[in-house]
């Protein structure tokens, strides 16, 4: 059966698994470009990777605003949530995924470099002082965060799996088949 582009209260449609599972590849490319920065300075391994980092990041920022939007469009069709747990879940992984990037662009912005990814111009940058409380929050958070969201992850990724095992619920058809 071909599948709807809208979500139906059975599975999700097209566009929300196009969404689902393109982000999920770019963050396990992300998370990779993470490792190697922190822990194979200057090796190979971080050049290759280290280079995308910002890109991607921008990238995954572009896209989990549009899937927001996708997901606020589908709210009253999509199946619903297994239980509040799973719902408080799902809002702190999309918290995550907007503070992480947006406190990165933050901190790029008050450090005063330019910023340029996939040859569009997001910040000119500027001469003199750092905003020092924009390079501080970064440094504070963006890293932790980053971490905090992966293991998140892990855990979603664990539940949608026992899930099956442990209730009737078999959720992972709703995105998967
Ligand atoms: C959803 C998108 C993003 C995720 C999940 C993410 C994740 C991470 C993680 C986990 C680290 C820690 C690496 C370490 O411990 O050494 C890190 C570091 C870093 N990220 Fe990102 N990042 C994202 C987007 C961005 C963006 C858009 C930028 C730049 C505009 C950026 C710039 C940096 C920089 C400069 C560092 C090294 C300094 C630090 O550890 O804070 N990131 N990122
Ligand atoms: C192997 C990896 C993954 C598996 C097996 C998986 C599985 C699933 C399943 C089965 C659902 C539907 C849950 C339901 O209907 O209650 C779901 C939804 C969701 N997943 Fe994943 N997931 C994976 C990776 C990720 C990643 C990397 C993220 C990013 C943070 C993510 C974020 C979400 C969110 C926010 C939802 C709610 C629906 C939406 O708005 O897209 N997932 N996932």
């Amino acid at each position: 059966m071909a599948l709807p582009i809208m979500d139906n209260s059975q599975r999700y449609g097209a566009i929300s698994r196009l969404l689902h599972w393109g982000m999920a590849l770019l963050f396990a490319w992300q998370f990779t470009s993470a490792t190697a920065h922190w822990l194979f300075p200057d090796t190979p391994f971080e050049e290759f990777f280290w280079g995308t980092h910002y890109p991607v990041g921008v990238l995954l920022l572009t896209l989990v605003v549009l899937r927001a939007i996708w997901a606020l469009a589908n709210a009253s069709r999509r199946p619903p949530s297994v239980s509040v747990m799973a719902k408080l879940g799902h809002l702190a992984l999309y918290g995550l995924m907007i503070a992480i990037p947006t406190i990165a662009l933050i901190r790029q912005y008050g450090s005063g470099r330019s910023l340029e990814v996939f040859g569009i111009n997001l910040m000119s940058g500027f001469e003199g002082e750092e905003i020092t409380w924009m390079t501080d929050l970064g440094g504070l958070l963006h890293g932790e965060l980053g971490w905090t969201l992966l293991a998140l992850i892990v855990g979603h990724i664990v539940m949608a799996i026992l899930h099956r095992k442990l209730t009737h619920h078999d959720v992972l058809t709703r995105m998967a088949r």
